[in-house]
């Protein structure tokens, strides 16, 4: 069969580059730079936002102090500066345009070039057609090394702000807000004025586990008041989130909910970076201004990373494999078609006692990965670890990094109408390409593991750079 052209709508950025640099005569400098400005997500206007929603029945503003927290009271003090305040704005706002003026630059050099430059040994060095365009995405990265700079408000206390769930299905908010906070980490930003995006640290899972009153009438208006008051005391008391209407801020969630609480701020929904793993295009997310977090299952809180010992081809007898509860439409039909009913596609709604849900997609040549209540699925990053061919079964998912990954080239999409056929499709897949889909999951599998602190390509730095990349294409005039 010819493996399942993708329908998702992939995020144009890199391969409309590739296609500039591949399919175009010798593209010309000229052609790029209108590629850049025309992704420049102009900053729509401010439309009637509710100014500031404090409900009566919970005020959260008694929990986030007025003042600047301490340790960025410090910070601030420590930049010595003789210039008027204004000016040193200025300064600092045209170095930063600069800087990424620079990054763009070489950039658009690297894929001219198709090589890279790099003032250190590069450790690492993307290749091969899992990318959509290495040299970009290299390039790109390094330039996001160079000078990437990203500021955590300090504002509200934990558990609600600052930290997040760090095991289960939601656990890379949690990680993803404490890595980003974290002193060490080489992306966080000294000073505000020298960030080039903006971190709001709460964590939607949080919120849900505490605030959230299920028999209340109202239940979500309290979770979105709380988040529309952090903004209005983010952009209350500093002058990042007007200038920009809020586009070079960004929140992080795993929670189902995220995108709907979002709408608390209409600038958070609308022009604002969502990284959030339920990602779904049909319901507000945007590609090219969000992105797509990938659920990284940690179980018992231990940290992710590639099954050690990785079954060969040969090894996997079986076609494919599921378990999981009917949680959505699209499970049922999986279920429903597929549930006990097949020796090759091997589909449980729950595991039998004695049967290890690893050593199962470590067997499997294909691992099912259905959508269930929501898009996202655990089990994307599950089959990938365990060399295992995820098959993509959703509707409206761009799946994690694809603007810079080429999901085609190591994964397969099954359209929900085609649950039926799954063993045909599958089992059309000629040996030969299977072993060439198997070698590139395992060769992914490095940007897909969580390591704190987090290592270069590792999935930290993949969200990272997918948030990097969205700024690199907005042009703001402050
Ligand atoms: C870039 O954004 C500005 C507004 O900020 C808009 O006027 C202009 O048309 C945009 N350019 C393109 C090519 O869309
Ligand atoms: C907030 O205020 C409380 C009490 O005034 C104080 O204990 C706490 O350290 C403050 N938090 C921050 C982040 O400044
Ligand atoms: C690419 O660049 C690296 C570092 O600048 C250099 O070592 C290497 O030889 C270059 N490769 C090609 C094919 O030009
Ligand atoms: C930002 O805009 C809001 C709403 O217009 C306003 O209340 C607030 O004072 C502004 N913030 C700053 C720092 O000027
Ligand atoms: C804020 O209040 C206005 C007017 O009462 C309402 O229309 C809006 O939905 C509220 N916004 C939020 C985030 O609760
Ligand atoms: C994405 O959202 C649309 C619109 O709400 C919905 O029909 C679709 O089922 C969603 N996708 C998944 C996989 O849940
Ligand atoms: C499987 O391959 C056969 C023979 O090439 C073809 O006729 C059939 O349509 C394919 N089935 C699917 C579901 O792709």
């Amino acid at each position: 069969m010819s493996c399942s052209s993708p329908h998702i709508p992939f995020l144009l950025f890199f391969l409309l580059l590739i296609s500039f640099t591949l399919l175009g005569n010798s593209p010309t400098q000229h052609t790029l730079t209108n590629f850049f400005s025309s992704f420049n997500a102009s900053i729509p206007k401010l439309e009637g936002l509710s100014i500031s929603n404090i409900s009566t029945s919970f005020s959260f503003s008694s929990f986030f102090n007025t003042s600047i927290a301490k340790h960025q009271q410090q910070q601030m003090a420590a930049i010595p500066s003789t210039r008027p305040a204004a000016i040193d704005k200025e300064l600092k706002l045209s170095q930063l345009e600069k800087g990424l003026e620079r990054a763009r630059a070489a950039i658009r050099k690297a894929i001219l070039h198709r090589n890279y430059t790099s003032n250190k040994d590069e450790d690492f060095v993307p290749r091969g057609s899992v990318y959509r365009n290495a040299n970009a995405f290299h390039q790109s990265y390094i330039e996001m090394e160079k000078r990437f700079k990203v500021w955590a408000y300090g504002e509200g206390e934990p558990p609600i702000v600052h930290g997040g769930p760090e095991a289960d299905i939601y656990a890379i908010e949690g990680h993803f807000i404490s890595e980003m906070e974290d002193r060490r980490n080489p992306f966080r930003a000294r000073h505000p004025s020298e960030a080039h995006v903006f971190l709001l640290p709460f964590s939607v899972v949080n919120i849900v586990e505490y605030v959230y009153k299920p028999e209340a009438k109202d239940y979500w208006g309290p979770l979105k008041r709380l988040i529309a008051d952090y903004i209005n005391v983010i952009s209350d008391k500093y002058p990042y989130w007007n200038r920009s209407h809020g586009a070079d801020h960004f929140m992080v969630s795993c929670h189902d909910w995220a995108p709907h609480l979002s709408v608390a701020n209409a600038d958070l929904h609308r022009n604002s970076i969502r990284a959030i793993c339920n990602a779904n295009t049909s319901e507000g997310f945007k590609l090219g201004k969000d992105v797509t977090l990938p659920e990284v299952h940690l179980p018992d809180g231990g940290l992710s990373s590639p099954a050690r010992e990785q079954t060969s081809v040969d090894g996997r007898t079986l076609l494919a494999f599921f378990a999981g509860g009917a949680h959505g439409y699209i499970r049922e039909a999986l279920l429903r078609h597929w549930k006990d009913k097949d020796s090759d596609v091997v589909v449980y709604e729950y595991l039998p006692d004695g049967i290890n849900y690893g050593q199962m997609m470590s067997k499997a040549r294909f691992c099912l990965c259905p959508s269930g209540f929501e898009v996202a699925s655990p089990r994307i990053v599950e089959a990938i670890f365990n060399g295992c061919v995820p098959v993509i079964i959703s509707i409206d998912y761009p799946p994690p990094f694809a603007d810079v990954l080429d999901w085609s080239k190591f994964s397969i999409e099954i359209p929900v109408g085609r649950i039926p056929e799954i063993k045909e499709i599958l089992g059309n897949i000629s040996a030969r390409r299977y072993g060439v889909l198997q070698r590139r999951v395992v060769q992914v599998q490095r940007h897909f593991v969580l390591n704190r602190p987090a290592k270069r390509f590792d999935v930290f730095h993949m969200v990272l750079h997918s948030i990097w990349l969205r700024r690199v294409n907005l042009r703001l005039n402050y």
